[in-house]
């Protein structure tokens, strides 16, 4: 989490950074802050908030000087603050740094640094001080301290600094991304920033900084920059990427938010999430059919949707996948050989977990393929191969669009598998197409309705079935994620042996009831949370009297995960709404979780 973006070149620097890190808000938005060094002094404007309500005090333009750097920050260590937000600098003022991830030893750094005056409680903290120490007891230079103290940071991370003294910008990784971003023509404008959103508008040409590695732009030589390994010190040649990925809008185009800008965007991302190559889509299909073991590895949502996934290659394919939440994947290492299939999915191709559990799989030689939405991720980079969900720019930190085109490509991939690829695409393109017809304004008008009768209650229980059981479980992720309330997803025949006893007079519980060989169970199911006072809201493409509310959903077959989710989603932004939430920013929570 945390976003970080840093510029060096004849603009104006807090213009660009301003607009960077607006871009980036989706990674963190505890607290906001920019450092620009103009002549030979760095000046800092930072503070709690998001980037428009700091800058309505700030002024982040009014900071001169064409170099800089930016945060965004996810808080890990230390409270939302003002004095915790970065830039962080050094005791003199003349070393200011920007950091995303943890340092696993800030307290052994900042013990060996007794003299130093911190001013926060980060981690972060530690790094410019560890570079003056550097600079002032061993006499190395700042590029030298940079890379040094770079080398003594446990944990997964990078971080930007800047030197008012030298003039120089250092970037170093170790974990968490950084990409860099060159001006078309000129070698005297670069761009540094954790995801290449950030400068997007200003170039397409980028290199990737690896882990361990780092960049220097020196501005006293013509900003030139120069690549090396933090360990070995060894200059590296960097190959220019132009990145040709249209992003999509990232405006919130008349909407009033992003997340029911997304949702209503499936109305097109799900065709374009099934617009694959058909020959990569068979030889993945392939790899499955051939492996000797498949995981499909994710966090959160798309963790949610590796769920979807078992139960569509049961039920299409008739082959056994495993879905795995990511965070736990090592702890199946011991099954994995050179003949495993990891299949890994991430929309924003950064989540730490993920990522590690990627590292777990190359450790026993697996093969690794990537369902991604961010071109150029750090995924993308780490997988042997990948796809793009193609739903274009996500910038609510609820996934939407993201988690339909997910669940398209892997439906498509489970009939591949089956030998029936076609018949996939026609079944996926008629779910796209009923999508379009059923996200209308009449269709938000009925859900926003029940959202006013589910205002106050503190409890809602979703139940599903089958492929729709999973999604049961990602509807209570919405719901709580926007709505802050209490929900929670159970397979249907769970009730039970448990949750019927949380049930009483006017219990919210909405049952997802496709048309499928799960449909009677369902009904009988809700039926039972009914006697016992249960308010049925059922999701299902007929009406049923056993229903309080129906949401109804077109019948779309083994699709049917991709609009059983849709009106959740509308539901969860309603209540959020309502209740006087932004949908767009959860409390606590991050788009892109780049930490442990
Ligand atoms: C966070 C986001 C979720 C997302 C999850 C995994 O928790 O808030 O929306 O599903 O991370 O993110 P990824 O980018 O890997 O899909």
């Amino acid at each position: 989490m945390c976003g970080i973006v840093a510029y060096v070149g004849p603009k104006k620097a807090s213009e660009i950074l301003l607009k960077g890190i607006k871009t980036l808000e989706y990674r963190g938005y505890d607290s906001v802050g920019i450092a620009t060094l103009a002549g030979n002094i760095i000046s800092v404007k930072k503070d709690i908030g998001k980037v428009d309500e700091a800058n309505a005090t700030l002024n982040f333009l009014a900071l001169e000087g064409n170099i800089g750097i930016a945060h965004t920050r996810w808080s890990t260590h230390g409270g939302v603050t003002k004095e915790n937000a970065h830039p962080h600098l050094d005791c003199s003022g003349k070393i200011a740094v920007v950091h995303n991830g943890i340092v696993d030893n800030h307290q052994q750094i900042r013990a060996g640094l007794g003299s130093h005056r911190f001013l926060s409680q980060t981690d972060t903290e530690v790094i410019p001080h560890l570079i003056e120490e550097l600079m002032s007891k061993e006499g190395l230079d700042f590029v030298a301290a940079v890379r040094k103290a770079a080398n003594t940071l446990n944990g997964r991370s990078a971080f930007v600094a800047i030197s008012s003294e030298t003039r120089q910008m250092a970037a170093a990784r170790k974990g968490t991304p950084l990409i860099i971003g060159l001006h078309e023509t000129s070698n005297e404008e670069f761009f540094i920033a954790s995801d290449v959103t950030a400068f997007l508008d200003y170039t397409n040409k980028v290199m990737y900084l690896d882990d361990n590695e780092m960049a220097v732009v020196d501005v006293k030589i013509d900003g030139k920059i120069a690549f090396s390994s933090l360990t070995s010190g060894n200059e590296l040649k960097k190959r220019v990427v132009d990145i040709h990925w249209h992003v999509g809008s990232t405006e919130k185009e008349g909407y009033d938010h992003f997340l029911i800008k997304e949702v209503m965007e499936q109305k097109h991302t799900i065709a374009a999430a099934i617009n694959q190559d058909d020959t990569k889509i068979l030889a993945v299909a392939n790899d499955i059919k051939s492996a000797f073991g498949t995981f499909f590895v994710g966090c959160g949502t798309a963790g949610k949707t590796c769920m979807v996934a078992e139960y569509l290659f049961s039920k299409i394919a008739r082959k056994h996948i495993n879905s795995v939440v990511a965070s736990e994947f090592s702890n199946y290492k011991h099954y994995l050989t050179p003949k495993t299939l990891m299949i890994a999915v991430s929309q924003s191709g950064e989540t730490a977990d993920v990522l590690e559990a990627i590292d777990v799989a190359k450790s026993k030689s697996v093969r690794v393929v990537s369902l991604l939405n961010v071109f150029g991720s750090t995924m993308m980079r780490a997988s042997d191969d990948f796809f793009m969900v193609n739903a274009g720019a996500e910038r609510a930190v609820v996934s939407t669009k993201a988690t339909t085109a997910q669940i398209a490509v892997l439906t498509l991939l489970a009939y591949a598998t089956a030998g029936k690829l076609q018949e996939g695409k026609l079944l996926l393109m008629n779910a796209a197409s009923a999508v379009n017809d059923m996200l209308n304004p009449r269709y938000e008008e009925h859900i926003s309705k029940l959202a006013f009768l589910l205002l106050n209650k503190k409890d809602i229980f979703i139940i599903g079935r089958g492929i729709n059981y999973p999604i049961a479980l990602e509807a209570a992720i919405k719901l709580q994620e926007t709505c802050y309330t209490h929900a929670q997803g159970f397979a249907a025949g769970e009730l039970k042996h448990g949750p019927l006893a949380l049930i009483d007079e006017g219990t919210p519980c909405i049952a997802i009831v496709a048309n499928d060989e799960t449909k009677q169970d369902m009904i009988n199911n809700a039926t039972e949370v009914k006697a016992r006072g249960g308010y049925i809201i059922g999701i299902a493409p007929e009406n049923n009297e056993v229903f309080d509310y129906w949401l109804k959903v077109p019948d779309v077959g083994d699709a049917s995960p991709i609009v059983n989710i849709i009106p959740v989603q509308i539901l969860a932004y309603h209540i959020a709404v309502m209740r006087g939430y932004n949908p767009d920013y959860p409390r606590n929570l991050a788009k892109s979780v780049t930490v442990k």
